[in-house]
């Protein structure tokens, strides 16, 4: 795409980050779940929301729910819709941390490149990656969505864990798998992971 003209910069006049973050209190930082769908990402991300709230540190959460719906609605579930995907929802991230907002994002986010592109847009540094690692075979008896049952039927195409691939994460920030943790222990978990970043 070709770089866009006419915009001029106000970059430098605006406030930073760092002003931000001091009148916060608190440091951005994006926490970016992976894992099949099913795996508890967005529960563990709403236990975690409710305790920082708890503690008086601002945050946001982006799942499906504010984003496929929204901005991301004309997406699909191909290889590169959900690119794309990825890449707004990474975007955005960006804008959120830049403001010194503690920031968890809840993708399925499949495969090591779109993680990768996902952290190169956000800064390494900001990046903390947390793999919801229970097992398919739980995230399909769990069904919530009845959506395993269909994409076993092949009503729905290209399903991550069935006919699309999951690539699970090398390196992890934090691996927490809901079928052997309770949600307590895996919202405390992620909890420590922030405050530590936050101190
Ligand atoms: S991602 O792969 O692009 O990161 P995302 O997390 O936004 O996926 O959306 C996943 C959710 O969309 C699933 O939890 C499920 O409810 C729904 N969904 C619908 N079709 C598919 C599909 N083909 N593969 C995976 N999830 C799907």
């Amino acid at each position: 795409m070709a770089e866009p003209t006419h915009i001029y910069p106000i970059y430098d006049r605006m406030m930073t980050r760092a002003d931000k973050e001091s009148l916060l209190h608190q440091r951005g930082v994006m926490i970016w779940f992976t894992g099949l769908s099913g795996s508890g990402k967005s529960t563990v991300a709403l236990g975690v929301e409710r305790e920082l709230h708890r503690r008086g540190i601002l945050c946001r959460i982006l799942d499906g729910d504010n984003i496929r719906s929204g901005i991301n609605r004309n997406l699909g579930f191909s290889a590169e819709d959900r690119l794309e995907n990825i890449r707004r929802i990474a975007e955005v991230g960006r804008l959120f941390v830049d403001t010194g907002i503690v920031t968890l994002a809840a993708f399925i986010s499949p495969t090591h490149a779109y993680r990768e592109m996902a952290a190169d847009i956000i800064g390494r540094d900001d990046f903390k990656e947390v793999y919801v690692s229970t097992p398919l075979e739980e995230c399909e008896r769990r069904d919530v969505k009845g959506l395993y049952a269909r994409a076993r039927r092949g009503e729905i195409k290209d399903f991550t864990g069935i006919s699309a691939p999951f690539e699970a994460p090398v390196h992890p920030a934090l691996s927490i798998d809901t079928s052997v943790l309770t949600l307590e222990e895996s919202v405390r978990r992620v909890l420590r992971l922030i405050l530590n970043t936050n101190e």
